[in-house]
């Protein structure tokens, strides 16, 4: 079976091409990957030789590039990972989130509709349900309310890929994941941005009041259930995959000066985030019960595995701190506070 993985240079994609390659054997994979700025070959780096592995750079929102990729491969399956994919940037610029995660996901799939693919896997997210109150948590009918513009992207990617499954009937699959953390994730997210400044005892950015609650999994297990959503998923539906290990920032923030032994003193509250959801949490006994999965690693033992990655690939981390991303962070947290900005911390 070859599969078209978009997308697979990223933090998740990386993870679930190696899952891949480490698992089935019988797999072939071509990795369609712009290699914006979250995208890294280092992190396939351990799988470029593998013979079942191909790596092409192109562009999802690109006709040209999809279809010349399906005319070099017999294609059985796409998994779309490939997007824009933090919130931070969508309400900086909502645009490429528009044209990459809406429109590059149309261009996939009427390549896929043309060719005849036997599953086209869309990796959605859980924001699209919006926000929960204090109790309760999203299941695969709870109704689409996204918050933010990479949300509603997500979201408007999510009801194209149904759309061609109702009127042509493409065999689209929709996985909603909660927040991943893992090793190879850009230090734009919470975890690895919390895990990189305090390794370098810089001041650790926490929005609002530090109490928003987040569903988090290891990156891992996300691909152990897109695997199976690929062979097993039923065309037309969505699985929520998540973990149960709910917590708030202020937790997450704490577990990790606890493991890295620095003191709280770090954690510096800042302006909170426009539009910020308050909680995610997830049902997914669908994929439990139909699949028999489950998460299996704690989020204590995943965390220590996350910053224990970190601490042995600085290089990997000094490769992507570069002024490009000096200059982000500074436009990003500067604005939530002057006392964050790099230039006065070093
Ligand atoms: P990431 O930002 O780490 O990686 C995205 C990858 O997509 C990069 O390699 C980038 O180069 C590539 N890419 C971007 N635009 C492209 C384009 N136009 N054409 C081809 N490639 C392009 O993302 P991630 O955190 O690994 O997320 C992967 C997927 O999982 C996304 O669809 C995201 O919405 C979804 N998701 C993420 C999480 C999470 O917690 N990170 C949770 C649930 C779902
Ligand atoms: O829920 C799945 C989603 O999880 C994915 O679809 C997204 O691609 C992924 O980015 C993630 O979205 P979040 O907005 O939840 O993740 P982020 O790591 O940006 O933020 C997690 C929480 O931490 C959130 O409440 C905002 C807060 N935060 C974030 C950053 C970057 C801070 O307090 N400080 C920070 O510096």
């Amino acid at each position: 079976m070859k599969i078209l993985v978009t997308g697979g240079a990223g933090f998740i994609g990386s993870s679930f091409v190696r899952y891949l390659l480490r698992t089935q054997p019988g797999i072939e994979i071509v990795n369609l990957d712009l290699l914006t700025y979250a995208g890294n070959l280092r992190n396939l780096e351990t799988v470029s030789n593998d013979p079942r592995y191909q790596f092409v750079r192109g562009d999802i929102a690109s006709s040209n590039d999809v279809r010349a990729v399906f005319e070099g491969n017999r294609i059985d399956a796409v998994v779309n990972f490939a997007a824009e994919t933090h919130v931070d940037r969508s309400i900086e610029d909502a645009s490429p989130f528009i044209r990459t995660n809406i429109d590059g996901t149309r261009c996939l799939l009427q390549q896929a509709l043309q060719s005849g693919v036997s599953k086209f896997v869309q990796i959605s997210t859980d924001e699209v349900y919006g926000s929960l109150g204090p109790v309760g948590a999203f299941t695969e009918d709870s109704p689409i309310d996204p918050s933010s513009p990479y949300s509603a992207s997500k979201a408007g990617a999510d009801l194209l890929a149904m759309a061609f499954h109702k009127t042509y009937g493409l065999p689209v699959v929709i996985t909603r994941c909660s927040n991943n953390y893992g090793p190879c994730q850009f230090p734009e997210k919470l975890v690895p941005v919390l895990i990189t400044n305090a390794m370098d005892d810089k001041p650790l950015p926490i929005y609002g009041d530090g109490l928003n609650v987040r569903e988090w999994i290891f990156a891992d297990e996300h691909s152990r259930a897109v695997w199976l959503a690929l062979e097993r998923g039923k065309a037309g539906e969505v699985y929520n995959v998540g973990s149960g290990h709910e917590k708030t920032n202020i937790e997450v923030v704490k577990e990790i000066l606890r493991l890295l032994g620095k003191p709280d003193s770090l954690i510096k509250f800042v302006k909170d985030r426009p539009g910020h959801d308050r909680r995610y949490a997830i049902d997914c006994s669908k994929i439990t019960r139909e699949w028999n999965w489950s998460a299996e690693v704690d989020f204590a033992r995943g965390l220590a595995e996350t910053i224990e990655w970190y601490r042995t690939n600085q290089e990997w981390i000094r490769e992507i701190k570069n002024s490009a991303y000096l200059s982000y962070y500074d436009r990003m947290y500067t604005r939530r506070d002057q006392t964050l900005a790099w230039s006065k911390q070093d």
